[in-house]
């Protein structure tokens, strides 16, 4: 059973700048940012409501994010359901002869249960079907810190509205993005 749209994923160049329109202008909270490993990317969460927009910035040109980017540009890509059986779901939409990009569930840290789902069964859209588990929270502290190893290693320059929510400081009204010379591509 899907339980409702965990989150909306969109591919940007540079999430600092993508924040301007997200959360200055729309005016949606950050509430978190992590790295996440596996994909190298970089993502910013936005919560509205019961689900979140997330952004993901490639990190390195290899990735299947950054390839996306690439080929397709910025924009939406994939969204993402939250279920309460991923197997069964999994079972449903393959008894359904929609192609399946895993026809098994990836586990990640913390235990959480994921799928994606071919766009080519789904009229374009790459769709993901996501289990979680209550370490949720603790794998999401993790990539925070992550970020943060990043920025103190300066491994990664990150601007001004990020930096601020890595190093916990909270922005008064929104976030600096004109400013050219402090963002990061
Ligand atoms: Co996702």
């Amino acid at each position: 059973m899907i339980k409702k749209i965990s989150h909306i994923a969109i591919v940007v160049p540079n999430l600092e700048d993508a924040l301007g329109f997200w959360v200055n202008t729309l005016g949606l909270p950050l509430s978190h940012v992590e790295h996440v490993p596996d994909q190298d990317v970089d993502v910013a969460f936005m919560p509205s409501g019961d689900s979140e927009i997330e952004l993901l910035e490639p990190i390195s040109a290899e990735s299947g994010v950054a390839r996306f980017l690439h080929k397709r540009g910025p924009g939406i890509h994939h969204i993402c359901f939250e279920v309460d059986d991923i197997e069964q779901m999994l079972k449903r939409i393959k008894d359904a002869g929609v192609p399946l990009i895993n026809e098994e569930p990836t586990i990640g840290t913390g235990g959480k249960k994921i799928a994606f789902v071919h766009p080519k069964g789904t009229g374009g859209v790459l769709v993901e079907l996501y289990e979680l588990t209550p370490e949720e929270s603790a794998r999401r502290l993790e990539r925070l810190e992550d970020m943060r190893r990043r920025l103190r290693e300066g491994r990664r320059i990150y601007a001004a509205g990020i930096r601020a929510f890595l190093t916990r400081l909270r922005p008064q009204s929104g976030f600096n993005t004109g400013n050219g010379s402090d963002s990061q591509n």
